[in-house]
């Protein structure tokens, strides 16, 4: 369920017109609906309510401190793979003792200040990175939670840049050698083993890989939890969202539909996955961020120009891969509807962005109305890795983030002036201006 939808022909997040944000705010524009983001944390936690379990929501999908507060606030964790994640949370509200690291890279200083903040736990990926993590907690004479992060070797049959639980990828220790690494670390002084964990991958829109990568890994969990007395096993994140269509009446066939079509919702995911865990006597963990985040924002746009060539139509946007980097990067769908409702025909449709790259494009020969200069276009399900991949290419400034709960909207991160994109630059006293 989201709440996006045409009421009288205009489109609305919640209560609130999308039409007056971008009268009010400009475009480019990223639009969140609390209560999205509120249903689809919920529905997850539901579903999982059979067993004890926490969920931590991945903060790389979307970062800003208002999502982070909504999170906080229904009493998620976080799941954070840097020193400045971690800070966002502890600026958002959140508490670190709720936070799990995961990352191949862990710096010194990044895990000198977690554990510095008592985060819950340290996903480890590597053997060099216990010991680090060993070592760093003798100099502060703590202790260090740990879990290895189990790599299954197990596809997720999703895009090859984000499938992450086979031997081909960098990510956690192989299944064969985890329990040996769990023996090592145990003889480590400064290290305290609190659980184990995996993740294979991100977007999966079906259950059958999560099953089957639980069904491998809950076995080892089991003895591993009995023999060092850990306390939780995470599965990671990955539970893909429907990227289309975005839109359908909005209320409860939402998730129907995508039942009917097969693809993954929090029950379907529950009941793979819970007939694994009964019997583990550990807390159930997961990280997902995109399940929450992505349906529930929007990337808002003004057509600059429309631009006919021999054969095609060109919809000139004046947001770009700069500001969601999807489509260019992963050839992502992502839905493209006017704010203002059409009727009549459709023609095939680029929508493509003002940077100098063919690949600067939203969509190709799509289905479209006839648009016009000046209206603006909603690109879906921009929640989950949108704002944050951002990027200042072509010297753009960064969109403002608005969030919206019933009838309010709130800049939630404005737009960036011009000048801050070069504010940290200098340029040496050696090249004098001739
Ligand atoms: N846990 C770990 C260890 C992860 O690496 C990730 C995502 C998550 C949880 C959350 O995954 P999610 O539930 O959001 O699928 N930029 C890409 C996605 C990269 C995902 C990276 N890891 C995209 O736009 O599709």
């Amino acid at each position: 369920m989201h709440d996006f939808r045409y009421i009288g022909g205009r489109l609305y997040c919640e209560q609130v017109p999308v039409e007056t944000l971008v009268r009010k705010h400009g475009t480019p524009l990223y639009v969140y609906s609390q209560a999205t983001l509120t249903e689809h944390f919920k529905r997850l936690d539901a579903a999982l309510d059979p067993l004890p379990h926490s969920i931590c929501f991945a903060v790389k999908s979307n970062s800003n401190l208002a999502v982070l507060r909504t999170m906080a606030n229904l009493g998620s964790g976080f799941d954070i793979v840097s020193e400045g994640e971690l800070r966002r949370v502890i600026a958002a509200g959140g508490d670190p003792r709720t936070c799990v690291f995961a990352g191949v890279g862990k710096s010194e200083d990044e895990i000198s200040f977690a554990l510095s903040r008592d985060i819950y736990c340290f996903n480890v990926e590597s053997e060099p990175e216990l010991e680090r993590i060993d070592r760093i907690a003798a100099r502060l004479r703590k202790k260090a939670p740990i879990a290895v992060r189990v790599n299954p070797n197990i596809d997720a049959l999703t895009h090859a840049k984000i499938t992450t639980g086979t031997y081909e990828n960098k990510f956690g220790i192989a299944f064969e050698r985890v329990e040996q690494v769990y023996v090592r670390a145990s003889r480590l002084k400064h290290l305290r083993l609190r659980g184990v964990q995996m993740h294979i991958g991100s977007q999966l829109t079906e259950v059958k890989p999560f099953e089957q990568a639980v069904a491998k890994v809950a076995p080892l969990a089991a003895r591993l939890g009995r023999r060092f007395g850990l306390e939780f096993f995470s599965l990671g994140g990955g539970l893909g969202i429907v990227y289309r269509p975005a839109l359908d009446s909005g209320d409860a066939s939402w998730w129907t539909s995508r039942a009917a079509r097969n693809i993954l919702t929090p029950e379907s995911y529950a009941a793979a996955v819970l007939p694994h865990l009964r019997s583990l006597d550990l807390r159930i963990l997961i990280e997902p961020g995109r399940f929450v985040s992505g349906n529930a924002g929007l990337l808002i746009s003004r057509i600059e120009y429309i631009k006919q060539t021999g054969r095609k139509t060109f919809v000139i946007v004046d947001a770009a891969m700069n500001d969601l980097i999807r489509p260019a990067f992963y050839d992502s769908f992502h839905e493209i509807l006017p704010v203002h409702q059409h009727n009549g025909p459709l023609v095939p449709s680029d929508v493509v962005g003002p940077i100098c790259e063919s690949g600067d494009c939203f969509c190709k020969d799509r289905p479209l109305p006839r648009l016009k200069a000046g209206e603006s276009l909603a690109i879906f399900s921009a929640g989950a890795y949108g704002f944050v991949m951002a990027s200042n290419y072509n010297s753009r400034g960064l969109a403002a983030e608005i969030m919206v709960h019933g009838r309010r909207a709130a800049v939630v991160n404005r737009r960036q002036k011009l000048s801050e994109i070069w504010e940290r630059e200098q340029i040496p006293a050696w090249l004098k201006k001739r």
